[in-house]
């Protein structure tokens, strides 16, 4: 069957702008994947375009890219489906949030700055010069929630919407390794981790759009890592960021109302920082005149016994375990 590749091109010696190329090849749709196309492309039609590849077996996480709107692996995508969803024409784009460096292949430093933030490796607890038997049992590794499988392809942060707006946060993919350490019973540096993830950048910059779930290739889930990463920090105390105080009033008002009172968030979460509190002032103002300011006294709910009985069950934010 004959495909239109179409595929997004850019030599920064050459081009002022990115801009769209078409190459048309007969393949056997059913069992070709995007990168054998992109190959065969190269090989045949014009050795100038430049991807990135390596295990072609979704192992080693140097393909992916931008295929349909899809961020995922090129080895990984059969051209089938492609066509059934998308019709005979399969556009192909670099990963977002990465500068690209030629047509569908980015530069990797500021991913890899990013992962090389968080400690990528064990910290032995009592320091290297300790002798104590380090053991990952079967049971602690549960732990990791998977997170030890990702290939750091990077899929998940070109998805991120947060990284669109905030170019400096530190982005799903590291803050999963970050997990996996956090969440090692061997490290020893659980508490300046902690410290660090909880900083602006740091794990109270997700969006929690999910996107970094959907398009992981490797089922690594990191945007609840990243949950996790939050909770983990809130039980160890770390409660003074705009974040956990969100969290923590967010639930300390439907506690005691029932229901969240929009009216009260914003005072029960600033009340110890006035210049923040003082900052939301025109806001305030602005929302008051258009009658959008919602009344801080709500009477509570009819059911407030029944869910101050589940928040006797279940605790709150800083009884939560991983
Ligand atoms: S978390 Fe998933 S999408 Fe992100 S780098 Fe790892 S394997 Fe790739
Ligand atoms: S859930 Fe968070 S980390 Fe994942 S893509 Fe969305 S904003 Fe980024
Ligand atoms: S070539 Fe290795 S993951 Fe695709």
């Amino acid at each position: 069957m004959r495909i239109t590749f179409s595929l997004q091109r850019f030599d920064p010696e050459r081009d002022h702008a990115p801009h769209q190329e078409e190459f048309r090849l007969d393949v056997a749709w059913r069992s070709t994947t995007v990168l054998d196309a992109l190959i065969r492309i190269r090989q045949e039609v014009d050795p100038t375009v430049a991807f990135r590849h390596s295990c072609r077996s979704a192992i080693c996480g140097s393909c992916s890219m931008v295929i349909n709107g899809r961020h995922t692996l090129a080895c990984k995508t059969l051209i089938g489906p492609e066509i059934e969803r998308h019709g005979p024409t399969i556009t192909v784009a670099p990963m977002r949030n990465l500068p690209v460096l030629k047509d569908l292949a980015v530069r990797m430093e500021p991913f890899w700055q990013k992962v090389r933030a968080v400690t990528p490796w064990l910290e032995q607890a009592g320091g290297a010069s300790s002798t104590a038997q380090a053991v990952l049992t079967k049971e602690t590794r549960s732990h990791l929630h998977n997170v030890d499988a990702c290939i750091l392809c990077g899929a998940c942060v070109s998805s991120c919407s947060s990284l669109e707006v905030s170019p400096g946060f530190l982005g799903p993919a590291a803050l999963a390794k970050a997990y996996r350490f956090v969440a090692d019973p061997r490290d020893g540096a659980r508490s300046r981790r902690l410290t660090m993830l909880t900083q602006p950048d740091g794990v109270w910059d997700c969006t929690r759009c999910n996107m970094c779930v959907e398009v992981c290739p490797k089922d690594v889930q990191p945007m609840e890592a990243i949950v996790r990463l939050r909770r983990a920090a809130i039980t160890d105390g770390l409660t003074d960021t705009i974040g956990a105080r969100h969290i923590t009033s967010f639930t300390e008002i439907v506690r005691q109302e029932g229901r969240l009172n929009e009216g009260r968030l914003p005072a029960q979460m600033l009340w110890r920082h006035p210049a923040a509190l003082l900052a939301q002032l025109p806001l305030a103002i602005k929302m008051f005149v258009r009658g959008k300011v919602p009344l801080p006294w709500h009477p509570p709910l009819d059911s407030i016994r029944a869910i101050r009985r589940l928040f006797g069950r279940w605790g709150t934010p800083s009884s939560w375990t991983n």
